[in-house]
């Protein structure tokens, strides 16, 4: 009987190293524009105690009631709140890192970024998946309205270092302080009430749960109801609506193109006052590309003293399908960085005898840092090695024979645009050193 062939499981993909190249190039922007900001990156474990999502994410959430990974902890209780949880996202996690690690009373203002994997068991459609990958940044101990800005805009200029134009967008709304929402609440119930008959199951029931909830229905029936029900924004207190305009004004000031839009309201419980999303409408129905804003009472809930803080996370997923989908990927970085998936250079040896050195002098090109050097594996002879090395698309062969043993030097044959050179073997690596660095300036060779 045929062995049983084994998938990824549903929700998951393998990253081949042909897909890494661009998710590499998303990685790597995302470094590049946090250390411009200076922000510093942290590495929480995948996995925490179930409890500390249900206590900062809200136990109504979608995410906690229907999307979380949760393993039982061995010779605990069944209780779920006993088990472990694989994240479904970075802000608790990060914010409890925080709180343990004692920052709010040694240095209490910590710019962090984090890049990794999160789980949610949600039913896997384009963009969405089970296993993704977020880059996210968290700041505590800053209250203002320009630390809003300043992560609003290091969102903004991820998605511009990559290619997408003038039509992206931020989508900004205010959660307001717990006073707001408590009013808001009341206004939203005492709207709601009368017209629970014409709406869903899901409606009715998140009235009696959470009313905020109500207004993340999807059904088309709903709409209506949920589009001319009361907003927070007449009910803001004073402080709370000064540091909405403060932000809107600040990231107008930057040049941002921000768009007020009280339909954005977040699926988890910690936020208050600022949230935004970053879109970009040519994508349609799924142009939002990422979620973040304020959650000024998470560190008081996680146990530690009252802190402000503020972030975002950006799917890499969704960015990814929509820089394929836009055609927007940009070609020149890209095409290098393909090219690190052939080898760059392959040192083939004449005769039997000249394998030692062959190796010898790979390793010496390895040592010296070079990219990209290969060698033949698997026995095969002098034109069959040459014949891999074009098919593999290397740049340069290095041929050595006994002749070369003899003068100490290596033939260097250009794969790519014909020709050879006798080089002297004590020069090799400067020789490839200077041809590289050459190849990523542009500059011309003497
Ligand atoms: P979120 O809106 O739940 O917020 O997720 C942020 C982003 O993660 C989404 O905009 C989307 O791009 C991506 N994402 C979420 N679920 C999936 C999925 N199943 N497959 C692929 N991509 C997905 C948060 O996670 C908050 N922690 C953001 C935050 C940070 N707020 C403050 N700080």
């Amino acid at each position: 009987m045929a062995q049983k062939r084994f998938q990824a499981p549903r929700g998951t993909r393998d990253l081949l190293p042909e897909d890494l190249v661009l998710i590499r190039h998303l990685e790597r922007t995302a470094h590049r524009l946090a250390a411009s900001y200076h922000y510093l990156e942290i590495r929480p474990p995948l996995f925490e105690e179930t409890r500390l999502f249900q206590r900062s994410l809200g136990e109504s959430s979608d995410v906690v009631e229907k999307e979380m990974f949760t393993v039982p902890r061995r010779g605990r209780s069944q209780d779920p709140g006993e088990a472990f949880t694989f994240r479904p996202e970075g802000t608790a996690g990060v914010a409890r890192a925080y709180v343990e690690g004692g920052f709010a009373a040694r240095a209490p203002l910590q710019k962090w970024y984090y890049l990794g994997p999160m789980f949610r068991y949600e039913r896997p459609q384009k963009g969405r998946e089970r296993q993704f990958s977020q880059f996210g940044v968290e700041v505590f101990g800053a209250a203002g309205a320009a630390m809003d800005a300043e992560v609003i805009l290091l969102c903004l200029r991820f998605f511009q270092a990559l290619g997408f134009g003038e039509q992206l967008e931020v989508r900004l709304n205010t959660m307001g302080d717990p006073e707001d929402r408590d009013r808001w609440r009341e206004a939203l119930k005492a709207y709601f009430e009368p017209l629970l008959d014409g709406r869903c199951a899901d409606c009715r029931e998140r009235f009696q749960r959470n009313v905020f909830r109500l207004l993340d229905c999807k059904v088309a029936a709903c709409q209506e109801a949920i589009a001319a029900a009361p907003k927070l924004r007449p009910l803001l207190g004073a402080e709370s609506g000064r540091h909405f305009e403060e932000v809107l004004a600040g990231l107008q000031a930057l040049g941002a193109k921000v768009v007020e839009d009280p339909g954005i309201v977040r699926g988890l419980d910690y936020y208050t006052r600022t949230v935004f999303e970053v879109h970009y409408p040519p994508l349609g129905a799924r142009s939002a590309l990422c979620g973040g804003g304020r959650y000024d009472g998470l560190v008081a809930e996680m146990g530690g003293p009252p802190t402000p803080g503020v972030g975002f996370a950006i799917g890499l997923t969704p960015t990814e399908l929509a820089l394929k989908e836009l055609d927007l990927p940009p070609k020149a970085d890209l095409a290098d960085l393909k090219d690190a998936l052939k080898p760059q250079i392959y040192c083939v040896a004449l005769g039997e005898e000249d394998r030692a050195e062959t190796l010898a002098l790979t390793t010496e090109l390895r040592d010296a840092g070079l990219t990209g050097i290969e060698l033949d594996a698997r026995g095969k002879s002098f034109k069959a090695q040459l014949k891999e090395a074009g098919k593999r698309g290397v740049h340069w062969a290095c041929l050595l024979g006994s002749e070369e043993r003899a003068s100490s030097t290596v033939v260097v044959k250009d794969m790519q645009e014909g020709g050879q050179e006798a080089v002297p073997r004590a020069e090799i690596s400067a020789w490839f050193f200077q041809r590289q660095a050459a190849a990523s300036t542009g500059a011309a060779l003497p």
